[in-house]
């Protein structure tokens, strides 16, 4: 098992940005989420890996509390962001998904224009005094989606005329737009083309230069490309957790090893 404390000794408090304590999350009767430790760096992109069902987007969905969606769903443990406990009494969770954006599997672009997916959440959190500070937002954000020059001439244009790829990136965009500290993504490029899935990796390497990007894939080839750290769930256990090229190259744990070599999941 992985040992958070060796962790904190080798990386420092300060690199920490989620640090998870005895996660458990149950669905009615099922143990879907079992005991889970984790600490979470800035500006690092962790990639969560494992077979089909194991447990990587509840895990996900723990960290911005969207499971609290979920009627059935129970969470019990500790998650901490920057040292405070995000499931405290006094946290708003749509605050908190502001600083914890979330990009889906399929994108999914509200009917509405480029420009006003962008704003969505700048407007709800007030983070524009006029329409000249919005446009800078849209714009800001366009870029760092790495959108800004394909859609620059067709703002007002509804975002779900665009490609699947620039579907995302759109996606991206609007949760880039209200400046959060964590992005994380389920599978982000499942529904993407090989092209729009290359342009995606590129652009989580850009952003992990300002945030901490947590990213759940299917493929061990591209948590290899775009992470630097990997978690390996299975059956609801974080089974190892390090750097990516140790746990590709030399894995700890024998469920690890079955997995990467193909003989699991
Ligand atoms: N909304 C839900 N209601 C009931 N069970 C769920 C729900 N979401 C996931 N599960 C169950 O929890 C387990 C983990 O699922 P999930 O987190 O989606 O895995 P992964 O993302 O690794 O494929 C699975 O057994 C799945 O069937
Ligand atoms: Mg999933």
């Amino acid at each position: 098992m992985y040992d958070t404390k060796r962790v904190e000794s080798i990386v420092g408090q300060d690199d920490i940005k989620i640090s998870a304590r005895k996660v458990q999350v149950y669905y009615g009767d099922k143990h879907a989420i079992k005991d889970v430790d984790v600490d979470i760096l800035d500006k690092t992109v962790t990639a969560f890996i494992g077979p089909s069902g194991c447990g990587k987007s509840t895990f996900l969905r723990c960290i911005n509390r969207m499971n609290d969606t979920i009627p059935i769903a129970r969470i019990e443990g500790q998650i901490k962001l920057d040292g405070e406990d995000i499931y405290d009494k006094r946290v708003d969770p749509v605050q908190l998904r502001a600083r914890v954006g979330m990009v889906f599997q399929k994108p999914n672009p509200f009917p509405k224009s480029i420009y006003d997916n962008v704003a969505y959440g700048a407007r709800i959190h007030g983070l524009a005094r006029n329409k000249a500070e919005l446009d800078e937002i849209i714009e800001k954000s366009l870029r760092g989606a790495a959108l800004w020059n394909e859609v620059k001439d067709r703002l007002n244009e509804p975002g779900t005329g665009l490609s699947g790829g620039q579907q995302q990136r759109l996606c991206i965009a609007r949760a880039v737009a209200t400046s959060p500290e964590v992005l994380l993504m389920d599978e982000p490029c499942s529904a993407l083309d090989p092209i729009a899935t290359g342009q995606v990796e590129e652009l989580i390497d850009q952003l992990r230069q300002e945030f901490s990007v947590v990213i759940v894939t299917h493929s061990m080839q591209q948590a290899a490309r775009v992470s630097q750290k990997t978690a390996f769930f299975h059956l609801g256990n974080l089974v190892e957790y390090g750097d990516t090229d140790d746990i590709f190259t030399k894995p700890r744990d024998t469920r690890t090893e079955a997995y990467i070599s193909g003989r699991i999941g």
